[in-house]
């Protein structure tokens, strides 16, 4: 009989234990990639070649922008037989780092009908392939030390996956004949619950991820933070019903709600309303990606700024949660809510919530926090460092996930950020106030 030593068994157990982890990444990466390619299915090459602003991006251009991701960051960093499907994809679908080369003009993105959305096709399989090639035949320390960038070029993937949703959005709104996406989206005519307030004590709290799970480096170190006084949170989001009152009370025409830079949006915008709602015949009617339909006064008021959010919590004698609190009431609850995966792709009246409900999914609540970086926060090394860190400036953090986050993706720590007018995203907001 064979004899084995312990660093034998030893061995054998770390050998059978990173197949594992290889098996689990390759499943992991082919779920991913298929999700993306699952959402664009039913999209025209002409729809997949859409930009109706600078700020979003064709959706054939995301599909190759997170193949590059996985080529850049993993196949040619870790794997030296890698050769590049096409060299002149490098600049194309760089989106904003610096460190590895120049960048195609983002406003400028569909003016790239080729490659077309087929060879697209054949970049993503080419690079999956090289990617499963990787995964199964690196070594042990190359794919120790790759794995973890594999694992966030799954996590950026899935950050495309709902900005092609919000992008093809907002394109699809220059079309009278209102183009859908979903035909998921059930309009309703819930009534409208009335609000309650939970309660949270002062103290200090745990801000941010341990380190047990994946995160972005934005949530990082942990650390304790001061809630100065009690506070009270609302039980769930500003539904539509409450910002129609906002509209009728002159909430657009009073100058007292707005933040300056605020006032000076509306004014120069001339903004009555969120995104994507318009009147016809008198009545308010708001675009889905399921086609056009009246706000249902119960579900979620969505495609808000942030100054927009910061002007109804006024009105409402209200102020928006810091990110602090809102993570202090989201931590060690379940991540449950209506995300992307219902096909829905619309946030959804809540069915009888009892406590705080729709913290996770739905829409994006807006806190009162600028995005700066956490005590000690570093970026990693290298280009990749670009990620997060560098868009500390001018910006505020959202939290919770919306109705098109995939499943999976968001965590009570998760921050995003957008500039305080942006609202093309599924953005909403929450109320909070002092005690
Ligand atoms: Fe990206």
């Amino acid at each position: 009989m064979e004899q084995h030593t312990i660093s034998d068994r030893e061995s054998a157990v770390e050998a059978s234990g990173e197949a594992e982890s290889r098996d689990a990444l390759r499943a992991r990466f082919d779920a991913v990639r298929e999700a993306t390619e699952a959402l664009v299915s039913p999209l025209s090459p002409e729809d997949q070649n859409l930009q109706s602003m600078p700020e979003v991006s064709p959706a054939k251009w995301h599909r190759a922008h997170t193949t590059w991701f996985f080529e850049t960051f993993v196949l040619e960093r870790f794997d030296p037989g890698y050769r590049a499907f096409d060299p002149a994809f490098a600049e194309l679908f760089n989106s904003y780092y610096n460190g590895v080369g120049r960048q195609y003009p983002r406003p400028e993105r569909a003016l790239l009908s080729r490659p077309g959305s087929e060879e697209i096709g054949r970049y993503r399989e080419s690079v999956e392939h090289a990617v499963h090639r990787f995964i199964e035949r690196a070594d042990s320390s190359r794919f120790t030390d790759a794995a973890s960038v594999i694992e966030l070029g799954l996590h950026h993937e899935q950050q495309h996956q709902e900005l092609i949703l919000t992008d093809l959005k907002h394109a699809f709104s220059y079309n009278p004949l209102a183009p859908r996406l979903g035909s998921a989206d059930q309009a309703g005519n819930h009534a409208a619950e009335a609000t309650a307030f939970i309660d949270f004590p002062a103290g200090t709290t745990g801000i941010g991820a341990d380190g047990s799970a994946f995160c972005f480096d934005n949530e990082t170190p942990r650390h304790p933070a001061l809630l100065a006084n009690d506070f009270k949170l609302a039980n769930r989001p500003v539904n539509c019903g409450e910002f129609l009152e906002f509209i009728a009370d002159g909430g657009y025409t009073e100058p007292r709600l707005w933040l300056s830079d605020g006032w000076t949006w509306v004014r120069e915008n001339d903004i009555e309303a969120p995104l994507y709602w318009r009147r016809e015949d008198g009545e308010w009617r708001i675009d889905t990606l399921a086609g056009r339909r009246a706000p249902d006064l119960a579900e979620p008021v969505c495609h808000v700024s942030f100054y927009e959010a910061h002007a109804f919590a006024e009105w409402a004698g209200c102020r928006l949660p810091t990110e602090f609190e809102w993570e202090r009431a989201a931590a060690q609850r379940s991540v449950v809510g209506h995300f992307a995966d219902s096909g829905r792709f619309h946030p959804a009246a809540p069915a009888g919530a009892n406590g705080l409900s729709a913290l996770f999914g739905d829409v994006w609540e807006w806190t009162a926090s600028p995005y700066a970086p956490y005590p000690g926060f570093k970026p990693a090394a290298g280009a990749i460092g670009e990620y997060n860190g560098k868009f500390m400036a001018n910006q505020m953090v959202l939290r919770g996930g919306s109705c098109a986050t995939p499943p999976g993706h968001v965590r009570a720590t998760y921050r995003n950020f957008f500039y305080p007018p942006d609202r093309w995203q599924f953005s909403g907001l929450r109320l909070a106030k002092d005690a």
